[in-house]
């Protein structure tokens, strides 16, 4: 891996070979149903022919969920064990996409370099602004038409839950919400506009998905 000052937060490091053994593991099917069912209804807007980059790829259930719906997809992951259990995964589904390694704040993959791509599931773990921007810049570089992002609503009754708890003086969050304005804006600043904000039900449901799509030329 390359030598920027890396920010730090437990997303980063945390998935190492028990944790991404555990994250597998514990899986709730319920639960992975209704984020697969979220994510169909914003890739409804997405043409099939389209190559979509899975960034972060944990252990490739989004990689192969969308690959079974005909979507040329790739993954990346900053985590070998997350990596490896995405390998085994993708190849008993007899489904031949690659995943590799990279890390979302400095992607080495060129501008533009798929029609779509969807980060499910990370973006919470962002402490600071600086990272959100950060690596919303990045997904936004190599993507030519579409970035699907997941991000933690502040106006969830669970959030609003943790952020009471926190100003009590209570246990700090390792999850953190962020605004769709504040999103917006990071989007805006890379060429894109929002085209529309999923959740279950809104107030209820903390995870929701925004469809971004590319408005401005950008660099080729
Ligand atoms: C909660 S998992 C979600 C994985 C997958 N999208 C899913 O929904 O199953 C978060 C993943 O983000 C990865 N991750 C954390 N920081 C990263 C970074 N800077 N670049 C790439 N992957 C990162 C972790 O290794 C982990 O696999």
């Amino acid at each position: 891996m390359h030598s920027h000052v890396k920010s730090l937060y437990r997303g980063r490091s945390k998935y190492d070979k028990p944790t991404a053994q555990r994250y597998e593991e514990q899986r709730q099917v319920a639960k992975h149903a209704a984020e697969m069912r979220l994510i169909d209804r914003a890739f409804a807007h997405i043409p099939r022919t389209h190559r979509v980059l899975d960034a972060p790829c944990g252990g490739g259930r989004v990689t192969a969920h969308l690959a079974g719906k005909g979507y040329a997809v790739s993954g990346v992951d900053l985590s070998q064990a997350m990596l490896d259990i995405a390998r085994a995964n993708l190849s008993a589904q007899k489904l031949s996409c690659t995943v590799e390694q990279q890390d979302l704040e400095h992607l080495t993959l060129a501008n533009r370099s798929f029609d779509t791509v969807i980060s499910f599931r990370l973006f919470h773990h962002f402490p600071e602004p600086r990272i959100r921007q950060r690596v919303i810049g990045e997904l936004c570089r190599v993507a030519e038409h579409y970035v699907v992002l997941s991000y933690f609503s502040p106006a969830s009754v669970t959030s609003l839950r943790r952020r009471l708890r926190e100003l009590r003086g209570g246990r700090k969050s390792e999850k953190h919400s962020t605004s769709l304005k504040e999103i917006d804006i990071y989007f805006q600043l890379a060429g894109f506009r929002l085209v529309k904000d999923f959740a279950r039900l809104p107030l209820l449901h903390t995870l929701h998905l925004a469809l971004f799509e590319r408005v401005d030329a950008g660099p080729t």
